[in-house]
């Protein structure tokens, strides 16, 4: 169920059975050679959206623009600072809250998010702590990487071993070629694994890393890979959801 295909007194009928949501998010920024600049709010929104199907959970519009600053050295990237980025989560939250939401589950594709986002539930956390008088709704939020549940985590060892890298994956680009199949690029990466390393600004990442890979071989890549990791997201983010639910908001 997409939220944004719903009318308003569908909504308000779910809110009488579960007042969860998932909420998908990803970013908007170079993959590399191969990877599409979509490459993280497609993975976010697709599992995001098969976790919403199989467990009967509402999954709001994806926030597919996060923080992704030392990215702009390439084309197409796009990023918000920080704290526009902590504001735009905030003001998510508490638009739903307002109609009752209480547990707000986000489905994330890239890291760069993380920091923020834990920024922005503590910003939210600490107004309801602060306002002793308020009637500010309780709320419960939680963030989970795609990427980082152990069955992924699993396939990804077995397929790529330390090929995986961190940045422009074969695995983030296999789930976007199961879902647009259409888009997929096989390639011979050169070098086949990239460099290692930190980076500060986008300048010093395209220094470090021209061609905007991290320790990856997205030459890897493959749709059939995709499916399983899909698969292996969607099973392992079930049960979390299913616990995270029952916790009081
Ligand atoms: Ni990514």
């Amino acid at each position: 169920m997409l939220l944004h295909l719903q009318t308003w007194p569908e909504v308000e009928a779910y809110l009488k059975k579960s007042t969860a949501i998932i909420i998908p998010i990803g970013s908007t920024e170079q993959h590399g050679p191969n990877g599409l600049v979509g490459t993280d709010a497609i993975c976010g929104e697709a599992v995001g959206r098969k976790l919403g199907e199989r467990t009967g959970t509402l999954v709001a519009p994806t926030i597919a623009v996060g923080m992704a600053q030392h990215h702009l050295g390439f084309p197409g990237s796009m990023t918000l600072r920080p704290s526009t980025l902590i504001a735009v989560v905030k003001d998510n939250v508490e638009s739903l809250a307002r109609h009752g939401f209480t547990h707000f589950y986000f489905v994330n594709g890239h890291g760069g998010n993380v920091a923020p986002f834990s920024a922005a539930f503590s910003e939210i956390y600490a107004e309801a702590s602060l306002m002793r008088a308020s009637n500010r709704p309780a709320v419960r939020c939680r963030l989970r990487n795609w990427y980082e549940t152990a069955g992924v985590k699993a396939i990804s060892r077995e397929l790529y071993g330390d090929q995986e890298g961190s940045h422009a994956t074969p695995s983030e680009v296999s789930l976007t070629w199961a879902v647009y199949p259409e888009t997929q690029k096989p390639m011979k990466m050169s070098p086949e694994v990239a460099p290692r390393g930190e980076f500060t600004d986008a300048n010093d990442y395209r220094r470090n890393f021209p061609d905007g890979r991290i320790g990856s071989n997205p030459g890897l890549s493959s749709i059939e890979a995709g499916k399983r990791l899909w698969e292996a997201a969607v099973s392992d983010l079930a049960g979390d959801l299913a616990a995270f639910v029952k916790m009081p908001a």
